[in-house]
């Protein structure tokens, strides 16, 4: 009961209770625009601190990883779910590369309306990982809950704190992202990224901790270094991405009236390209679609037609290649294309050079935290030159509290 003087709490049998104010602190500044025309503008803008209070003691600047994860046994685990819903999900299918390529543990990503209702193979051995900023999202609560009711391990990446989820998870771990307040989640999603790869190769050192220089195979060790290196870089690197603004601003102008837009990539990048394709149509009501571009050919292709963009993402040279092939199929077939790229290979030259991102080359493993940002401003100006409300797009809800 709120009244003007008091909160008062009472149980279901309207009997009243005590409950002691716990304080949270919140720099109320950062609820506050600060100049900026809308919140999803100066969240994007945030990403770098953001990110930077997110790994925090996570990962120093010595490469040390530190989370108090001591109690669990990660070896008794024999795969692992990541459930989650919207960019959140996003989240989750970048990290089950990196997950899948240093832990090698089959890793699952599951949207939490499906792994609820469809019986999931979870036991005690199964470690599960739910991802949410607000917290209360109903379906993710209802996974969570019955993962712990099947023994599950239960670890839980919230942005809110003391949010349901917390209270429900075994173990939490919080980005550090503030508040987000625009429905549409940007910097939720890079912190999300970030901690979850923090949280990877912690996994990984404790599942070989005891094996030092034995059979823990050195090229990934190495590997896992330069990753932690270019984690801690990540801060500085949105910062640079961010100059793309004008660029995409220039992009949405030329494309606002189009009816559909598409996003391809492979791997990471097509992990990536799902969440700028939800980000693009849930603020500017535009038709899109992401597709791994390998599956273009198998039926995608015949969408595409004279004047529709696609928009490529390329960041790891390991198989940029093959996109670069795709991206010259849609052309060919009348597509304009963008490409976001950190390749410094050379780009073929049907690619229209003038619509190509360049950003910065950072292990492919996070690399998504990197290209995300051109198409956050990408989405973000389509909605503006539509005249919409952006932080407020029709039918849909910051926090998902129902089924
Ligand atoms: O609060 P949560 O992270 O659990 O929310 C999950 C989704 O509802 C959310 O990510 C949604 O997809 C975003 N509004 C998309 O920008």
């Amino acid at each position: 009961e709120l009244t003007e003087e008091n909160i008062n709490f009472y149980d279901f049998n309207l009997n009243k209770k005590e409950i002691k104010p716990n304080n949270v602190e919140v720099d109320a500044s950062l609820c506050e625009k600060n100049g900026y025309e809308d919140y999803m503008l100066k969240e994007i803008f945030e990403q770098p601190r953001a990110i930077r209070e997110t790994i925090g003691t996570a990962l120093t600047d010595a490469n040390k990883i530190s989370l108090s994860f001591e109690k669990i046994n990660f070896k008794k685990f024999n795969k692992i779910y990541i459930v989650a819903c919207g960019t959140a999900m996003h989240a989750g299918l970048v990290a089950k590369n990196l997950f899948e390529h240093y832990i090698k543990l089959p890793t699952e990503v599951d949207m939490a309306s499906e792994f609820r209702y469809r019986n999931p193979l979870i036991d005690e051995r199964t470690l599960c990982i739910f991802i949410s900023q607000s917290g209360e999202t109903a379906d993710t609560i209802a996974a969570l809950k019955l993962s712990k009711e099947k023994k599950c391990t239960t670890i839980a990446i919230v942005n809110v704190i003391e949010s349901s989820i917390t209270r429900i998870a075994d173990y939490v771990l919080y980005t550090h992202a503030g508040p987000e307040i625009a429905v549409a989640s940007t910097k939720a999603y890079t912190c999300q990224v970030t901690l979850l790869s923090i949280l990877g190769i912690y996994i990984y050192e404790r599942l070989n901790e005891k094996i030092e220089n034995a059979n823990a195979d050195d090229k990934l060790k190495e590997e896992m270094e330069k990753l932690k290196k270019d984690i801690l870089k990540l801060p500085q690197k949105v910062e640079e991405t961010l100059k793309s603004r004008e660029k995409m601003k220039e992009l949405a102008h030329k494309y606002y009236k189009n009816k559909d837009i598409f996003f391809i990539g492979r791997e990471v990048d097509y992990a990536v390209a799902r969440e700028g394709s939800l980000k693009l149509k849930e603020i500017s009501y535009i038709h899109s679609e992401a597709n791994a571009a390998g599956e273009l050919k198998h039926g995608p292709i015949a969408l595409i037609e004279k004047g529709v963009p696609v928009i490529g993402i390329a960041t790891n040279d390991e198989i940029n290649s093959k996109t670069f092939s795709n991206i010259e199929e849609v052309i060919t077939r009348g597509a304009d294309s963008i490409l976001i790229t950190n390749t410094e290979k050379a780009i073929p030259e049907i690619i229209n050079n003038n619509q190509v991102i360049k950003i910065a080359n950072i292990s492919p493993m996070i690399s998504a935290i990197i290209s995300i940002i051109p198409m956050q401003l990408f989405a973000y100006y389509i909605a503006k030159e539509k005249g919409l409300d952006v932080d407020k797009p029709r039918n849909l809800a910051k926090s998902v509290t129902v089924e």
